[in-house]
């Protein structure tokens, strides 16, 4: 191989085949997504204070399980009842864990399959291929892959439905190919194009969903689509790039997570893991700065297998070093297409899972917003201008405050300005982590969807697991994390000072703690509200239902062995946030998790994401037989037709 040809092999752009070594990546990784993630997540700095870690350790040696114990007895009663009421009034028989290959109701619920990865939204767009699983062309306007976060929205009377599409599973969207990777340039855009956002307009005919094919607002947003930069870091030279020398237009969005809906109908997506996207051409010669080590890009000059760079020089950080910094934001989009989508800038960078939009008592947009990383934060943003309730709020998150949470020990907690790190204000955005760090944040057991009770000034935080918890310096023991080696994660509640979600000051409390009382007796067992007929690990998506029901979904062990005997398959729990109990109402197919929620406009479906059914090859959900599994919404509905929520 000449110099030239071996330099550029290593940079994914010759078609000789690239070394083996730079396809260490999750892609030829037997583990799952969440596992290969768990192995190489990126090292935080080390830049907590070393005694004041010290100090609070030491209290917590002698303090931890009295402290804890207080705590979790607020978390309410045991949920073994036979029956559970809903906010709603209705009522299911919670069901038991499942490890079937099917989707799990009570009696007197349906389910029915909506949107499947790769249906098509217009009548150019061709029927899934079991066999070639699809083209980089046909990808691009049938519906995405790996579908999350989603909502509904309705357009001119019209029922639209805008679902993330947030990755691919090497084993499933390249199983075609022998070696099961993207091994030519179109495979490698047809992942590209599955991900990104689905828009897609539904309608109900005889009880059942369907997508309404060649509606004008079916579309698919991609890694390719034009987004206006708003907010502070416009035009920053920190976004400038050879393709955009005045930093105010990015193309893309991707890896997109959790979500969220405005009150003025927008729809927010979240970009998490998207530093797993960018490679070298240097490979493991690539030397990474601070900044690219605090959020894992390209280490060791390699992305996660999606090759990318391979087809678009972007994604290779030593020739556009700034990309990066373009990408991690939450996105604004208009369901009915009108307006030019925007990356939103002063909601910070970083691997954004959800965003909860609430209305202060004084009238500002406050955004709740978790950062999916072991050891990273829980945000706050809070809008310069306040709410129009009939006006005009497109530009009501462009400016605004960001703040940070610090939990303390004794129950209560505040919201930390991030403007005090005393960086510029587009580092302080583009590093926000490092921003956190500087103004002494609290670290959490990997922050995952915020979700805020419609009924009462309280929020909660799905914490999924960490397994780093009390083993790294800057992971240490606190009262909020409060696990070492946190395997099943738990969800914290806070409420607002002087009931205003815009209040710099709060206190919190432990809704649940996950665990497995079959397996354990000691904290790891769980809180009180947990036992051997609802335990459930990982926690991660949350969504109120307008009744003030907390719906729980989860994305963790599936192995319903050892420590997760008896838990099955991903699942979704609903919470009642008085009492804490805690009941099963739906159970996923194999290998699946459980993620994105919404509801009809007359509240009688549910529609609930199965992400990634048979991530490690075993389900052929939803079409059974020896079809290729894929991610699909489903539509849940009461058999007697009432409100579901
Ligand atoms: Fe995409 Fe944090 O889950
Ligand atoms: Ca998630
Ligand atoms: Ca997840």
């Amino acid at each position: 191989m000449s110099l030239i040809c071996h330099q550029v092999s290593r940079s994914f752009n010759c078609r000789q085949k690239p070394p083996a070594k730079i396809l260490e990546n999750y892609m030829t990784s037997e583990l799952s997504f969440d596992e290969w993630d768990e192995k190489h997540n990126p090292e935080r700095a080390q830049d907590t204070d070393f005694d004041a870690v010290m100090s609070r350790r030491y209290f917590l040696k002698g303090a931890t399980m009295l402290g804890v114990s207080a705590f979790v007895m607020t978390a309410g009663l045991s949920s073994k009842t036979a029956v559970a009421a809903s906010k709603a009034g209705f009522q299911f028989k919670p069901i038991a864990a499942a490890t079937t290959d099917t989707i799990t109701l009570p009696e007197g619920f349906t389910s029915q399959v909506v949107v499947r990865w790769g249906d098509p939204l217009t009548s150019d767009g061709p029927e899934f291929d079991h066999a070639t699983r699809g083209s980089a062309a046909s990808q691009a306007i049938v519906a995405g892959d790996n579908n999350d976060g989603m909502d509904i929205f309705v357009v001119d009377g019209h029922t639209v439905l805008v679902i993330n599409n947030e990755y691919t599973n090497r084993d499933i969207t390249f199983g075609n190919r022998e070696s099961k990777l993207p091994e030519t340039d179109d495979d490698v855009n047809k992942g590209k194009m599955a991900h990104g956002l689905t828009i897609v307009e539904l309608k109900e005919k005889n009880g059942q969903w369907e997508i309404v094919t060649n509606s004008p607002f079916n579309r698919r947003i991609t890694p390719d689509t034009a987004f206006e930069v708003v907010g502070p870091v416009r035009g920053s030279n920190l976004i400038k790039t050879s393709s955009d020398s005045k930093g105010t237009r990015i193309l893309g969005t991707f890896n997109n997570c959790g979500n969220g809906k405005t009150p003025w109908g927008t729809y927010l997506a979240c970009e998490e893991n998207f530093n797993g996207y960018f490679s070298s051409y240097q490979g493991e010669n690539f030397k990474q700065t601070a900044e690219q080590k605090r959020y894992g890009i390209a280490k060791d000059g390699k992305d996660w297998g999606y090759k990318w760079a391979q087809t678009d020089a972007r994604f290779d950080v030593s020739k556009e070093p700034n990309e990066s910094h373009r990408h991690g934001w939450v996105v604004e989009v208009d369901p009915s297409g009108r307006r030019t989508p925007v990356k939103l800038t002063a909601l910070g960078r970083f691997k954004h899972e959800n965003a909860e939009v609430v209305i202060s008592k004084n009238g500002h947009a406050v955004v709740y917003l978790g950062d999916d990383e072991r050891g990273e934060f829980l945000y706050r943003f809070v809008s310069r201008d306040p709410y129009q309730p009939n006006g005009d709020n497109s530009t009501l998150l462009h400016n605004g405050d960001l703040f940070v949470a610090k939990f303390n020990d004794d129950g209560s907690g505040e919201w930390i300005n991030l403007a005090e790190a005393g960086m510029a204000t587009d580092e302080t955005m583009i590093f926000a982590r490092i921003a956190a760090s500087k103004v002494g944040a609290t670290t959490m057991d990997r922050p995952e969807w915020v979700a805020a009770n419609p009924h009462k000034v309280e929020a909660y935080v799905a914490l999924t697991n960490n397994k780093y918890r009390g083993e790294r310096e800057n992971q240490p023991l606190n009262m909020v994390n409060p696990r070492v080696k946190n395997p099943y994660g738990h969800i914290v509640r806070w409420t607002p000072e002087a009931e205003d979600h815009a209040a710099d000051n709060f206190t919190w409390d432990m809704y649940v703690m996950a665990g497995n009382p079959l397996v354990h007796s000691d904290l790891m067992s769980g809180s009180g509200n947990i036992n051997e007929t609802n335990m459930f690990n990982s926690p991660d998506g949350l969504k109120f239902d307008a009744a003030g029901n907390l719906w729980i979904q989860t994305d963790g062990n599936y192995s319903n062995a050892k420590g997760f005997a008896g838990m099955g398959n991903n699942q979704m729990l609903m919470g009642d946030p008085e009492t804490g109990a805690i009941h099963r109402f739906l159970v996923g197919p194999k290998e699946c998790e459980i993620t994105g929620l919404t509801w009809s406009p007359d509240r009688k479906t549910m529609f609930i994401g199965v992400q990634h059914p048979g991530e490690k090859g075993n389900s052929h959900w939803p079409e059974g037989g020896q079809a290729v599994p894929r991610s699909a919404v489903i539509a849940v509905r009461r058999t007697d037709g009432g409100l579901i929520g």
